[in-house]
């Protein structure tokens, strides 16, 4: 349960609401409760006028009194109409006031889980997964809400209607109410123990959905695979398997709440029946009027209610702590990477790693070990190396997806944690490894880098990345819709229209990681001529498995296994004969192979 202390100050800010609520809460209670005294007043005016009419009987004066229990019960009658119709816009302001602040707090609520998994890196992202994540933005946060809205709103008016129409039954006859009480009890704990086995039920129901769609899901992604390997019924039979399951829990849930009304009316009619039977042995010894059975079976029935949702409320308050904790959970994971402040450059003068070693904190890879290098503005430089030698680690470093464990990453000469992060980020244009794009137009994919770009931006900069003809060949050119991200395209065309978007940000620093692999090397080759063209004074770091094309370029840093093992210009490292010849040499071979 204290893990719901957390809403304390949700319920602090919306405290007027709150407060309002309750006022309603308990005014409409109070008028509820005039409906019975009105009942048993108007059978007791009845009882003392009825007799007057026998008596007079055939006389006109019998008329009289006749006419008169009329006017009484009109009069009875239009008081009830009145008190309800005040009840009854009493519980809309209740609801207008509770269950619209429980809106609001979820409202809020959503906006902090989503602010927040914005903050955290992407090792976070990579621990949890996406579902679960979902769930908790979604679900969870619905839970909490039924019980900042209903739970609440339900327990006080329970509590309410409680006192006022057990201390009523209590002051008339206090043995009555005694008898008429005691299946209640019993009746609120039934419907704890049937809700308790309802929800335990309905999550194992909602588990096997979420795999059920999950599984549907992949399935509609990975169609090709599963026809390609001609595995279709296979998986039909899988998709069956889980149907049936959760066909099979849906009856067994439903047979359990088919049990949930009988219960609840056996119990009310129980009460009802004790009522009847000790209130009509009370009226035979004068302690009791008529009137009095007749209040009393109305306050039993307006107890039923409150009784019944008792149990339910409860339930309702365990789920939403228990999810309020999954939530609280992931608001205390505390971000890896925070923003330094002391710095707000404009401009990257230089880039130096300084014995930087770096272990992945989830799998305890050492995947750079003392890595030192200097990058002055405006050179190119290639990172290259064989599969997992570290060149990835590299630029999540430098994005500071990550921090070094022993080391430093120097910019200016400053250290890169104490600058300010997002601001940093927008100085490097980086095209990571896999691809991402928006299930978008190509044209806000592209001007995703820069807002504010123009038209004409977004050509110029796609006709760098040398993707202008591939997007005007397709239907609606930029303003085609690339699906999810991006299946329409393929590989090499999505590579470059990534690299447009990083383009148009216009960065000091282009920080490429093997984003041209699905590109033939002619291609690679015109994109970096237009590099070099257009981006003279930027610097470029460019991770590539495609040695032909950096031949030019101002240095280049061969890593291996976590290490540098070369650093130089091409000549140089070519002439030393060394991992980066016999690198060259393999593709020298390769190219020989394919040709
Ligand atoms: N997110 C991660 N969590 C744990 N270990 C990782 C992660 N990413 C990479 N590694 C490990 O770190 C090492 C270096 O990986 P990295 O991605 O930097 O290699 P790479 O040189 O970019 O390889 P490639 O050429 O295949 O892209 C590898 O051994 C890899 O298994
Ligand atoms: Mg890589």
């Amino acid at each position: 349960m204290k893990s719901l202390f957390a809403l304390n100050h949700y319920l602090y800010k919306y405290r007027i609401l709150l407060g309002l609520g309750m006022i309603f809460v308990i005014t409409s209670n109070i008028f509820a409760l005039f409906l019975p005294q009105l009942i048993r007043i108007g059978i007791e005016q009845i009882q003392i006028y009825l007799p007057f009419t026998y008596v007079f009987s055939g006389l006109k004066i019998s008329n009289l009194y006749i006419d008169l229990i009329y006017v009484l019960i009109a009069i009875i009658s239009i008081i009830i109409i009145i008190t309800t119709l005040i009840r009854g816009i009493l519980m809309f302001l209740m609801r207008q006031t509770l269950i619209v602040m429980s809106r609001h707090v979820e409202f809020d609520q959503k906006n902090e889980l989503y602010q927040h998994y914005q903050k955290l890196t992407p090792s976070f992202f990579k621990r949890n997964s996406t579902g679960d994540m979902m769930s908790r933005i979604s679900e969870d946060v619905s839970r909490v809400r039924m019980y900042v809205g209903p739970a609440i709103m339900y327990i006080s008016g329970l509590v309410i209607t409680f006192s006022l129409v057990i201390y009523s039954m209590v002051s008339i006859n206090a043995y009555l109410a005694f008898w008429t009480l005691i299946p209640l009890p019993l009746l609120s704990y039934s419907i704890f123990k049937v809700s308790k086995i309802v929800n335990t039920k309905s999550e194992q129901i909602q588990k096997t959905l979420s795999t059920l769609t999950s599984k549907a899901q992949e399935s509609y992604s990975g169609i090709k695979v599963i026809q390609g390997f001609a595995r279709d019924q296979s998986v039909q039979n899988e998709f069956e398997e889980l149907a049936t399951q959760y066909r099979k829990e849906s009856l067994s849930l439903a047979k359990v709440e088919a049990f949930f009304s009988p219960l609840m009316l056996l119990l009310v009619g129980i009460s009802t029946l004790l009522a009847i039977y000790i209130g009509g042995n009370e009226v035979a010894r004068g302690r009791f009027t008529a009137g009095n059975i007749a209040e009393f079976v109305v306050y039993i029935n307006m107890l039923t209610w409150p009784v019944a949702s008792l149990g339910w409320a409860v339930s309702l308050v365990q789920r939403a702590a228990a999810s309020q904790k999954r939530i609280n959970e992931f608001l205390q994971v505390s971000p890896d990477i925070v923003s330094g402040d002391k710095y707000k450059i404009d401009k990257i003068e230089s880039i130096k790693f300084d014995k930087v070693t770096f272990i992945y904190p989830d799998t305890g890879i050492m995947a750079l070990n003392n890595v030192s290098f200097e990058i002055k503005a405006g050179e190119k430089i290639a990172i290259v190396g064989k599969t997992g030698s570290g060149k990835s680690t590299i630029a999540e470093l430098l994005v500071r997806n990550y921090d070094p464990n022993s080391g430093e990453i120097l910019i200016n000469n400053c250290p890169l944690k104490d600058n300010q992060l997002s601001h940093f980020r927008n100085l490097l244009g980086y095209v990571p490894q896999e691809v991402f794009l928006f299930s978008d137009s190509i044209n806000n994919n592209i001007s995703f880098g820069n807002p504010n770009a123009s038209k004409k931006e977004i050509e110029n900069f796609a006709q760098i990345a040398s993707v202008y003809d591939d997007i005007m060949s397709l239907p609606k050119q930029f303003d085609t819709v690339v699906g999810e991200r991006g299946v329409m395209l393929s590989g090499g065309q999505k590579q470059r229209v990534s690299i447009a978007r990083a383009l148009i940000k216009n960065p000091n620093v282009l920080l490429l990681d093997d984003c041209l692999s699905a590109v033939d090397s002619k291609t690679e080759n015109a994109i970096l001529s237009n590099f070099e063209k257009n981006w003279k004074e930027k610097t470029v770091i460019s991770i590539t498995h495609r040695l032909f094309t950096i031949k030019n370029f101002d240095k280049i840093i061969v890593l291996d296994n976590g290490t540098i093992v070369e650093i130089g210009q091409h000549d140089e490292l070519y002439s030393k004969k060394g991992i980066y010849y016999d690198l060259y040499q393999l593709q020298l071979q390769e190219e020989v192979d394919s040709e």
